[in-house]
């Protein structure tokens, strides 16, 4: 087969790479022109997808910014950004782009999967009517579906082959095509009665986790108040076998999904006067957490005598979540302004983040920095930080991810 996939982002890439490897052709289609130029030269800018992955197949898998590439594919994958307006609603332009230039190129009988997440009703109501100023109809002359993209990047445990793949598709024959489509690259495809529930059992996965992290967000703020250790007794309800799952406080909820994806539900949900409660509140808790976290970080410099004017304030981990490079919506972007708002002079350290031009800094060395702090706060905890060195090397070290667990020292602080 010949697959089309619009969009080479942290979704895009890695479906072009497992229909690649599968032995499919792949046109892979950015508007980001260095993207393409990365990928011409064998360069990928994906964590999860190193160089070496590309090389093999270059043959198969050619980078393009010509809508007309895509004549030739049997299926096309939309895999563009879903995020939010300013005042928070949902911002569909890279969509209706994509779907305005898409149209321009579909032909009879190929099939066209939206995997941007996205509110029910998006695919039939939005992208169905864009595509069919080709005048072609959809259902009757291209197949139109949507499939949710579960990706979870740095997960090795699971991939894009061994995580059960949902499809939706406007009619029968719709779903059968995504079907078998990606039955070439997933070991389990399950389809739905259309692709509403597909649309919206994405948002159910991502908002149940956006309501547990609120939760025990909150719990850590009760359990700061109590005096009581929030992760003793996080350790303590997962010592159940069943009826509990363990959800871990932090800093805060980033990343280009959980922090956006709840509200493309309570804008739909609007629409038809229903106003869902647990997600504006998870919002509201998970977006106020980062504040808790600096306020945090001040009053421990206070315990140590030291107003945050001046002090010298290293953030170890930017990025959003362990294991990966992507600081879009990170809590430390946050914490490290509202820091420097009181006169904090902040730095961080980040092996996956050497440039923060949100900030204008460059990732310091671990060492020197955390001999030169006045307090180090662990905000993102990358797996390859050795945070005993940090416990013993940094005179007063806040930690919001609960990796010193087991450590005793007075100049400690967990959240
Ligand atoms: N990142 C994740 O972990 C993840 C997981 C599941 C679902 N999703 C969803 O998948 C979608 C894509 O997310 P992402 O993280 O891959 O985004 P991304 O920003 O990494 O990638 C999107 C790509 O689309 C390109 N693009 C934008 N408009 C375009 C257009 N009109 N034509 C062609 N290319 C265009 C951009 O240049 C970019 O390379 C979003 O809806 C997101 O919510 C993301």
């Amino acid at each position: 087969m010949k697959i089309g996939i619009v969009g080479l982002g942290y979704v895009g890439l890695p479906l072009a790479v497992a229909f690649a490897e599968a032995g499919h052709g792949v046109v892979g289609l950015d508007a980001d022109s260095r993207k393409l130029e990365g990928l011409a030269q064998g360069h990928s800018y994906v964590e999860d997808v190193p160089d070496a992955v590309l090389a093999p197949l270059r043959d198969r898998l050619r980078p393009t910014g010509r809508h007309r590439d895509l004549v030739s594919c049997e299926a096309v994958i939309v895999c563009v950004p879903t995020p939010l307006t300013g005042s928070r609603e949902p911002d569909l332009t890279y969509l209706t782009d994509a779907g305005t230039e898409l149209a321009k190129v579909l032909q009879p009988g190929q099939l066209i999967v939206l995997e941007s997440t996205t509110y029910p009703g998006t695919t039939r109501e939005r992208l169905a009517p864009i595509l069919e100023e080709s005048g072609l109809s959809a259902g009757r002359d291209f197949h139109l579906a949507f499939s949710p993209e579960r990706i979870d990047p740095g997960r090795t445990d699971y991939t894009v082959k061994t995580t059960p793949k949902l499809v939706g598709g406007l009619t029968e024959a719709c779903s059968e095509r995504a079907r078998d489509l990606y039955a070439e690259i997933c070991d389990e495809v399950i389809v739905l009665s259309g692709p509403e529930a597909a649309e919206l059992a994405k948002l159910l996965e991502n908002i149940f986790r956006s309501v547990n992290i609120a939760f025990v967000n909150e719990l850590a703020q009760l359990c700061d108040r109590l005096g009581i250790d929030v992760w003793e007794v996080v350790d303590a309800a997962a010592t159940k076998p069943f009826g509990f799952m363990r959800f871990d406080p932090g800093p805060g909820m980033g990343g280009h999904c959980l922090p956006i994806d709840p509200f493309y539900l309570a804008f739909k949900a609007r629409e038809h006067g229903f106003y869902p409660e647990f997600i504006e509140l998870a919002g509201k808790i998970n977006q106020a957490q980062p504040a808790f976290c600096a306020e945090r970080i001040e009053r421990a410099l206070n315990s140590a005598g030291k107003p945050v004017k001046g002090s010298k304030i290293l953030l170890l981990g930017v990025s959003y979540k362990a294991g990966v490079g992507d600081t879009r919506e990170s809590p430390a972007l946050t914490i490290a302004r509202l820091l420097r708002e009181l006169g904090g002079d902040v730095t961080y350290h980040d092996p996956h983040v050497p440039e923060l031009p949100e900030l204008g800094l460059s990732s310091a060395d671990l060492e020197p920095a955390l001999a030169a702090c006045d307090v180090a706060a662990i905000v993102t905890a990358h797996p390859t930080v050795d945070y005993e060195q940090v416990a013993t090397s940094a005179p007063l070290v806040v930690d919001f991810r609960g990796v010193t667990r087991g450590i005793e020292a007075k100049n400690l602080v967990r959240l």
